[in-house]
């Protein structure tokens, strides 16, 4: 493994000198915020640059320097940045005098529910306001349906930070196999399993052994913490057959996945319906909505009238109605244009997966991004990351393999061309991130060329 340490140095001293309000800002950041950020994954070294403005693919640096972005709120901006189709329908909102929270049902609710059931086939749906409570609600109903209590996940998925799946979500030397936090039951280490992603041979095992007790299998059709590998088609089938015959729930988090690759969850394409599919993300057009949406005999567990209900309760600002209006907004856009959509989004995915391959190649390095399997998602993707495989035969099929630093050069993706690429001002997340309906031609050409620079500094470090 390339020890990286005289180059990083030098990039970092290169980006403060680029971004020194960003510099001060942080320090006065983190007098008052832990570690200067409300959100670990908005945190790098030497610091993150801070913004005063975003606008469709690009954000302004304090200094003032336009940034084209791929990180987009966390990949929920399909849109790009402060879309005009959302901030007119928020301005219409608050002009008519209403929007801000009441605590009172009203219609924006029903609209948005039943749009997002009809989308995606769900018999029910809860609103809430984050990925996090989403995935921690549907796993307490998956519990109480089942009468079990094992959660069974994937090394490297991420649920946000619910803490009934808070176990192998980082790397830690012996794997994915630690619980992460501090602070939550000590029970949870027994509590979740955690299981290769793409392996079927894997999963059959574990379900052999434990099925009984499983009360559900959740992950990410594309985890995005672990390369936005497409589940392949025989793991989503064998997830959704091992679940059923084992009287355990399929959860699929969808939290990324949903409307990110046709104006429904990404199953649809894989021809598979989970029992709860949690939402969040783009189906609030840039506002803190989240959902859990299935089957009714499920969700019913959740109703005030239900025996023993589950307490999917928390919420003062749970269907927020602006957060209802934007999210209309959101969804019936991209309803009404999924033909137009979906294709030219992931046309540029593809294309910009290629030709960062490509520049790598040309200066005799090798990359291999992730984010797309033709088989199991042949209508391609507009999600990434960049990996710098150690041979040309690494395989890249889980998280496993591309965080594992004996097979793929992490510390070149994850800090030096991150800083690389924002010298040239391209801000990408694991090497690359989420293409935007805004990110334009000009705008990818402008992106490779910066991975160029980038690949040619990489060539003259040797
Ligand atoms: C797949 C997945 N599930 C759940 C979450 C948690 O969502 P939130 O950050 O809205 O709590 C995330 C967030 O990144 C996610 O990517």
């Amino acid at each position: 493994m390339k020890n990286h340490e005289a180059f990083l140095t030098r990039l970092y001293q290169e980006y403060e000198a680029k971004y020194p309000r960003s510099r001060v800002a942080h320090q006065e950041a983190r007098r008052v915020l832990i570690d200067g950020v409300s959100h670990g994954a908005r945190l790098f070294e030497p610091f993150p640059f801070r913004i005063t403005a975003a606008c469709g693919p690009w954000v302004r640096e304090l200094g003032g320097a336009e940034i084209i972005d791929y990180w987009q709120g966390h990949y929920a901006n399909i849109l790009g940045h402060n879309p005009p189709l959302i901030v007119e329908a928020l301005q219409a909102e608050l002009a008519r005098g209403f929007g801000l929270q009441t605590g009172l049902p009203d219609e924006g609710q029903t609209a948005l529910a039943a749009l997002l059931a009809q989308a995606t086939g769900a018999e029910k749906v809860r609103l809430t306001t984050s990925g996090t409570l989403a995935t921690m609600y549907a796993i307490m109903l998956a519990r109480a349906f089942t009468g079990r209590d094992v959660v069974l996940k994937v090394g490297g998925g991420w649920h946000g930070a619910n803490p009934l799946a808070l176990k192998g979500v980082a790397r830690t030397q012996a794997g994915f196999t630690a619980v992460d936090s501090t602070g939550i039951s000590k029970s949870a280490d027994q509590e979740i399993l955690v299981t290769r992603f793409n392996d079927v041979e894997a999963l059959e095992e574990v379900f052999r052994r434990r099925g009984e007790e499983i009360a559900c299998f959740i992950f990410e059709p594309c985890p995005g913490g672990g390369g936005f590998i497409p589940a392949t088609k025989a793991f989503m089938r064998a997830a959704r057959d091992l679940t059923q015959r084992y009287g355990a729930l399929l959860i699929l988090d969808e939290v990324i996945t949903g409307f990110r690759y046709c104006a429904s969850g990404v199953q649809k394409l894989y021809g598979v319906q989970a029992d709860l599919t949690t939402f969040g993300k783009i189906i609030g057009g840039g506002m803190p909505v989240s959902a859990v949406a299935g089957r009714a005999d499920v969700m019913e567990r959740a109703s005030e009238s239900a025996p023993r209900r589950v307490w999917f309760n928390g919420g003062t600002f749970a269907a927020h109605p602006l957060s209802m209006r934007a999210g209309l907004a959101m969804l019936e856009y991209l309803i009404a244009n999924e033909g137009a959509i979906y294709p030219a989004l992931a046309a540029k995915g593809d294309g910009l997966r290629r030709g960062i391959e490509r520049v790598f190649a040309d200066r005799g390095i090798l990359a291999r991004c992730t984010g797309a399997d033709a088989e199991a998602l042949p209508a391609g993707s507009s999600l990434g990351w960049v990996n710098f495989p150690l041979r040309e035969d690494t395989p890249l099929t889980a998280p496993e393999d591309i965080t594992d630093p004996s097979l793929c050069d992490v510390t070149l993706r994850e800090k030096a061309l991150k800083i690389g690429l924002l010298l040239e001002g391209v801000n990408v997340v694991h090497g690359l991130g989420a293409i935007s309906t805004e990110h334009t031609e000009g705008t990818l050409a402008r992106t490779l060329e910066a991975y160029d620079a980038f690949a040619k500094r990489l060539r003259a470090e040797g």
